[in-house]
């Protein structure tokens, strides 16, 4: 494992945030990623030379977000048989980095497959690597794709269910080019909203307690322009009782094929408080990260994750998750037990719309999302 800090480059994107890039410098491919538990104070860039350092990063939500980790679950596929290592070990430490985002899963099988492929045909190790390259590039492109059809899909239905324009709209965690090949799902839409000037306000939610919210969303915001206003996650309610939320906008890591929705922790009482106010919840997400396999909300997998995260703050310039003995300030008396799900699971009858790169179900049964599947170009 070789995994070391460096300045970004020159490559550096000027209207974009470059968060994943194969390389292959004098020593070998790399798989670089933009560190994300570094923001948004340190762009630094990780560079990952063998799976196990990716698996690190994935665990330690320094590359984070469900379809980015289909992307980089896939590179790392291709990065463990470019370089000669045991590929199906890297493809199951991958897979079972974190279990609840299914594109991880997706991603990793879809690089592992065109190797395996290519090797059954006769092709050659050589030849099986550069085929889950070709498999992880192609992912990487696709969602880029991907995210533009949902932008465009979830600003028809924004304007749909918000006849009047100028849009309030609350958003969870971050879902925006940090998460994505492209410019992200439901940030992705609320970015289209900015620049047709129909977003009035983005609401951002901290998102306890590793505060995607804060340090990743309001940078992406920022960084575009955007009028918006960070809040704790429990000052939602109020918010909602003042009349000033029109919409919320949220991305998933797993939608179960009745239509659960697995998301950051937080998302489910915004989904109730949705409901009670009258507020449409809408999800965006790829086809890709509806799972048919998974029948239900009760069968999905939620992340339960160290204490520390909520028995501690992070030190000033300490990375914001990762190191498994902490090391951040204390919060809660020494010992303190904590209930920490990465996740929780919104049942279908909350959620006014799911919105993908394939259009719209609304209202959200099994049988609509079966048929949207169906359609897809999706394995
Ligand atoms: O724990 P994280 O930061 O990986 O969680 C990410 C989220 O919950 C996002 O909202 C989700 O991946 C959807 S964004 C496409």
């Amino acid at each position: 494992m070789a995994d070391q800090y460096a300045q970004f480059g020159e490559d550096k994107q000027s209207t974009g945030i470059p968060v994943i890039r194969w390389d292959e410098p004098p020593e070998g491919p790399v798989l670089v990623l933009l560190d994300q538990r570094r923001l948004p104070t340190d762009e630094v860039e990780l560079v990952c030379t063998d799976a196990p350092a990716l698996v690190e990063a994935i665990r330690t939500l320094a590359v984070r977000g469900a379809p980015l980790l289909g992307i980089a679950g896939a590179y790392g596929v291709a990065l463990a048989a470019v370089r000669g290592f045991d590929v199906d070990e890297a493809a199951a430490a991958l897979a079972g980095a974190r279990p609840t985002a299914v594109n991880l899963a997706v991603g990793v099988r879809r690089a592992r497959e065109a190797y395996g492929a290519v090797l059954a045909d006769g092709g050659g190790r050589e030849r099986a690597a550069e085929a889950a390259l070709g498999a992880a590039r192609a992912l990487h492109r696709e969602d880029a794709e991907a995210s533009a059809r949902m932008a465009r899909h979830g600003m028809a239905l924004l304007d749909e269910l918000l006849p009047g324009g100028g849009h309030r709209v609350l958003t969870h965690c971050n879902s925006g080019t940090l998460v994505s090949g492209g410019e992200g799902t439901a940030f992705a839409v609320v970015l289209e909203a900015h620049r047709a000037g129909r977003l009035r306000r983005l609401w951002v939610d901290e998102t306890r307690p590793l505060l995607q919210g804060a340090r990743l969303t309001a940078y992406e915001a920022a960084r575009n322009g955007m009028a918006y206003t960070l809040l704790t996650d429990n000052a939602a309610g109020s918010l909602f009782a003042a009349g000033e939320v029109d919409a919320v906008l949220i991305g998933a890591d797993r939608i179960a094929a009745d239509g659960s929705v697995a998301n950051k922790v937080g998302s489910y009482p915004l989904a109730v408080l949705a409901r009670y106010h009258h507020v449409p919840f809408i999800v965006v997400a790829p086809v890709t990260t509806v799972d048919p396999d998974t029948p239900d909300g009760a069968s999905i997998e939620v992340e339960q994750r160290a204490a520390h995260e909520v028995t501690e703050v992070a030190a000033p310039r300490a990375p914001m998750a990762g190191a498994e003995a902490g090391g951040g300030i204390p919060v809660a008396p020494l010992g303190t037990q904590a209930y920490n799900p990465a996740f929780d699971v919104t049942p279908p009858e909350l959620v006014t719309a799911i919105v993908t790169e394939e259009g719209v179900v609304s209202p959200v049964t099994s049988e609509a999302l079966a048929a949207l599947r169906e359609g897809s170009r999706q394995p």
